[in-house]
């Protein structure tokens, strides 16, 4: 099926923007000149759900340069950047996005990315291999093997794996340190901020920031939004997490506690109505929301729609909700990722690392077709490494190696 996007005249910004990412990505750069015309995936098909960003374009790209027949749908319905999505389109990529999909079209466009009938499902979030799994198990038989970009993802795999459901073997790309490490944590660490700041245009410095969920994300939220000069509050369910933020120097309190106080909420948890119908009703004049997790769940936007006597939208990104009692609150992203829809995702040279885990993974799985069970893989150890090795070398940073006597060393056990 032809491509669907926003607009093709968009192509050529496009291209730029793709041009942009590759300069800040050098490990894309050496697997350009590596692999880009090596036909090493001719005959193999790709259906990818990602965010279609420029970082993604420059992974997209590559897999069509090396001959994969390829299929892009968004992970999101907010987050495509539509003049990345025309440029992939115009070089032949089968490309089905654009920005402001409806939820149903958002599911009818990765219908139409498996109609490819993939060897190889690449997937942020879960929803494309949810949907394999639910209505289109009749791409299963051509499917090799998937990979995974997200810690909600990776969850849903697992409780897949767990109830024998699982129809291919999957790499969590997420869970891999050169992923989870940088990218969780530097990565939403800078974009949610970036977003928040590009949506809302006010001061962090000596607001009250909450965070909810001190994960790798939250982590990366909360280091940042303190090096603005915020005032952050954490909040956790786990006690180990909670622990660790207290020694981080946070302050860490109950969400029914720091409604009362907070300026401005960030949710990092993965998790649904972490500031529901009670937290609403408590909170300040002025308080602003936004969400950095997958999914719009974590914000109760229903409860809010249905508590409010009227609701503007008063800047791009941000609408106002006004309470029986006068009070405002402000929602950025609709409750979605805050980091993708009101900027562009993780910057480059961040996305270089978890890329190209994905594109390592993807020559994994190929090279290791029929071996594999039907389970949820971590990415090789070596793959890690590789991919570590290669950005230290693009960084130019250089690091030491023990000498064989250390090595004996460090595999001595005797006294
Ligand atoms: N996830 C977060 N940031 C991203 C980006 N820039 N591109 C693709 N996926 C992302």
């Amino acid at each position: 099926m032809p491509s669907i996007v926003k607009d093709m005249s968009l192509a050529g910004v496009g291209r730029k923007q793709v041009e942009w990412a590759l300069s800040f990505m050098p490990v894309f750069q050496v697997l350009y000149d590596e692999y880009g015309g090596s036909g090493k995936l001719s005959g193999v098909r790709v259906a990818a759900c990602l965010h279609v960003t420029k970082e993604t374009g420059v992974f997209i790209r590559l897999l069509h340069e090396m001959g994969a027949e390829v299929s892009l749908a968004a992970s999101n319905p907010l987050s495509t950047q539509d003049s990345v999505a025309a440029y992939l389109a115009n070089e032949g990529v089968n490309v089905y996005a654009w920005r402001g999909e409806s939820d149903v079209e958002y599911f009818e466009m990765l219908n139409n990315a498996l109609d490819i009938n993939p060897h190889i499902v690449i997937d942020d979030g879960g929803d494309l291999h949810a949907l394999i799994h639910s209505k289109r198990s009749d791409v299963v038989p051509g499917i090799i093997g998937g990979t995974e970009e997200t810690t909600t993802g990776v969850i849903r795999l697992k409780a897949m794996e767990k109830k024998g459901v699982l129809r291919y073997p999957v790499i969590a790309v997420n869970d891999t340190p050169t992923k989870r490490l940088f990218d969780n944590k530097y990565g939403t660490g800078q974009s949610a901020l970036d977003g928040l700041m590009r949506a809302t245009s006010i001061l962090i410095a000596g607001k009250r920031v909450v965070v909810a969920g001190y994960g790798y994300v939250g982590k990366g939220v909360a280091i940042r939004a303190r090096g603005l000069g915020a005032k952050v509050i954490v909040t956790e369910v786990d006690p180990v997490k909670a622990i660790e933020a207290h020694l981080d120097g946070f302050e860490v309190m109950k969400m029914d506690d720091a409604v009362e106080l907070g300026d401005i909420f960030i949710t990092c948890t993965g998790m649904k109505n972490v500031i529901g119908k009670r937290h609403l009703e408590r909170l300040r004049d002025g308080a602003i929301l936004a969400n950095a997790g997958h999914f719009n769940v974590e914000i109760d936007v229903d409860s809010l729609k249905r508590m409010a006597i009227s609701v503007r939208r008063v800047r791009d990104y941000v609408d106002e909700y006004r309470f029986p009692d006068g009070r405002r609150v402000y929602l950025v992203g609709e409750g979605r990722l805050v980091n993708l829809v009101a900027g562009e995702g993780h910057p480059p040279d961040i996305m270089m690392n978890s890329f190209a885990n994905q594109f390592f993974s993807l020559l994994y799985l190929l090279d290791n077709e029929g071996r594999l069970e039907n389970k949820v893989y971590n990415v090789p150890s070596e793959v890690d490494e590789r991919v570590a090795r290669y950005t230290l070398r693009g960084w130019n940073i250089e690091i030491d190696e023990l000498t064989p006597e250390q090595r004996e060393y460090k595999e001595s056990w005797l006294l």
